[in-house]
């Protein structure tokens, strides 16, 4: 048998085998194209498109730490800020809503559009990490 044709089944067996939480690079880009959307549609508004929101009024997202941190993205997504209440110059609270109303893929989807934007790399979240988080 030619080697050639021996590797090829190889990788046809490792491919079958991998295991399908494994995300692979072109579901990750999938997953980063939906997230620009689901983004400019339900976030942008307030930290704007290029995601450094508002000086006083919404928080930029331009913060590597925040974007490295899982499990704290999807809490903000899905409980949004509503216990940390703080007081505008002119007594406006400024409070993001929850936004629970996105399905999981989407909020895993802003996250990986996010992280791979202005952190320092791109954040895999699953749906099913997302649904676990409700
Ligand atoms: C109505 C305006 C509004 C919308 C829409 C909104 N946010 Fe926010 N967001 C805020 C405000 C205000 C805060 C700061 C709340 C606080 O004081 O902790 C915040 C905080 C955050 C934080 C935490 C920032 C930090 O430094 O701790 C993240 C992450 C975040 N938002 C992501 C998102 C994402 C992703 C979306 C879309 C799914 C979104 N936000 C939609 C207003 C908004």
């Amino acid at each position: 048998m030619p080697v050639n044709f021996i590797l090829r089944l190889i990788s046809v067996a490792l491919l079958l085998t991998a295991p399908s939480g494994i995300a692979s690079e072109r579901d990750v880009r999938n997953s980063i194209a939906l997230g620009a959307l689901a983004f400019a549609d339900n976030c942008g508004k307030c930290h704007q498109a290029d995601g450094y929101g508002e000086e006083g009024l919404y928080p930029s997202l331009h913060n590597t730490a925040l974007l490295a941190d899982k499990d704290l993205l999807i809490k903000t997504v899905l409980s949004g800020r509503m216990g940390h209440v703080e007081k505008g110059d002119d007594g406006t609270e400024r409070l993001m809503p929850s936004m629970d109303f996105l399905t999981n893929g989407e909020i895993a989807a802003i996250i990986a559009f996010i992280s791979n934007s202005w952190g320092d790399d791109v954040l895999i979240v699953t749906p099913e990490e997302v649904q676990d988080a409700r």
